[in-house]
């Protein structure tokens, strides 16, 4: 059965591109078939996997706007490497609330949340697992990727207004499953929360991590991803040549463990 994975929280700065993109790399190492998503049309993910610098250049009106358009991703699908493919964004994909509110649901009667859902169905099947990136904000781009998904992984980096971010969209994941559920009949269920950009050497980072594990223990990852020089240029260096990967993704290989294991379970 395959599985969707929505990485999401309505921050930015909380390495969601850099954890999704990470995830599906690495997953297509493991050998599991994966589509990644990239449902924010700043495209970090897109440029992180495709190593394009500019992703609305190159890939213009094939992007992952046009394959909701169209409901059906198969002409807009690109292959990045064995077991990777990728529905890129763009900068146009921000013009994703237009086609939705005036198009899909008056012309075709859809409800507004499943036009991202249903355009997967069509290709769902041919993949173990899709990982979809999202936007900073709670937007219709990011109810969309909610609706697509089967789980959500929360990133946060270990400060103030993220920790207090973390129970409002617990509330909200919690609403979106329960329309979701009532509209056709599946859930979402949190996979866990993923911290990211940790600094060991700040006692504020170290005091919102140990309260994070308080507030939400059985929703935590063990894996603690540091802030570390060798990851954050990964959009400089790449994935596919760059020297300094193992150091850079060490930690997520880790996570991805986790994540896999608590899919499988929960
Ligand atoms: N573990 C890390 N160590 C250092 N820099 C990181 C790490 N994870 C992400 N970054 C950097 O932090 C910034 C924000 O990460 P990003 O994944 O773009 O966050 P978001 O998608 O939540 O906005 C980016 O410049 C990214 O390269
Ligand atoms: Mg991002």
């Amino acid at each position: 059965m395959t599985k969707a994975i929505v990485f999401s929280l309505q921050k930015g700065g909380i390495a969601k591109s850099t954890s999704s993109g990470i995830t599906s790399f690495l997953l297509s190492k493991k050998g599991y078939k994966i589509l990644h998503v990239d449902m924010d049309s700043q495209a970090n993910s897109t440029q992180m996997l495709t190593e394009v610098d500019d992703a609305t250049e190159t890939f213009g009106e094939r992007d992952i706007l046009e394959a909701i358009k169209a409901q059906d991703p198969r002409t807009y699908i690109i292959r990045v490497s064995d077991g990777l493919d990728i529905l890129p964004a763009t900068d146009y994909l921000a013009m994703l609330d237009q086609f939705v509110f005036n198009e899909y649901t008056r012309k075709h009667r859809q409800k507004p949340g499943l036009a991202l859902y249903n355009t997967l169905e069509k290709v769902k099947e041919s993949y173990d697992y899709l990982i979809i990136d999202t936007p900073p904000s709670l937007s219709i781009l990011t109810l969309n990727a909610m609706f697509a998904s089967d789980y959500v992984v929360i990133p946060t980096n270990t400060e103030k207004f993220s920790y207090n971010a973390i129970e409002r969209f617990l509330g909200t994941v919690e609403e979106v499953s329960q329309q979701k559920k009532d509209l056709i009949g599946k859930d979402i269920k949190v996979a866990g929360i993923l911290r990211s950009l940790h600094d060991k050497r700040r006692t504020d980072n170290k005091i919102f991590s140990e309260m994070m594990e308080e507030s939400y223990s059985h929703l935590m990852f063990n894996t603690v991803i540091h802030r570390k020089a060798a990851t954050g240029r990964l959009p400089i260096f790449g994935l596919y040549d760059n020297s300094e990967l193992k150091a850079a993704i060490s930690e997520h290989e880790k996570f991805v463990e986790e994540l896999l294991n608590n899919v499988q379970s929960r």
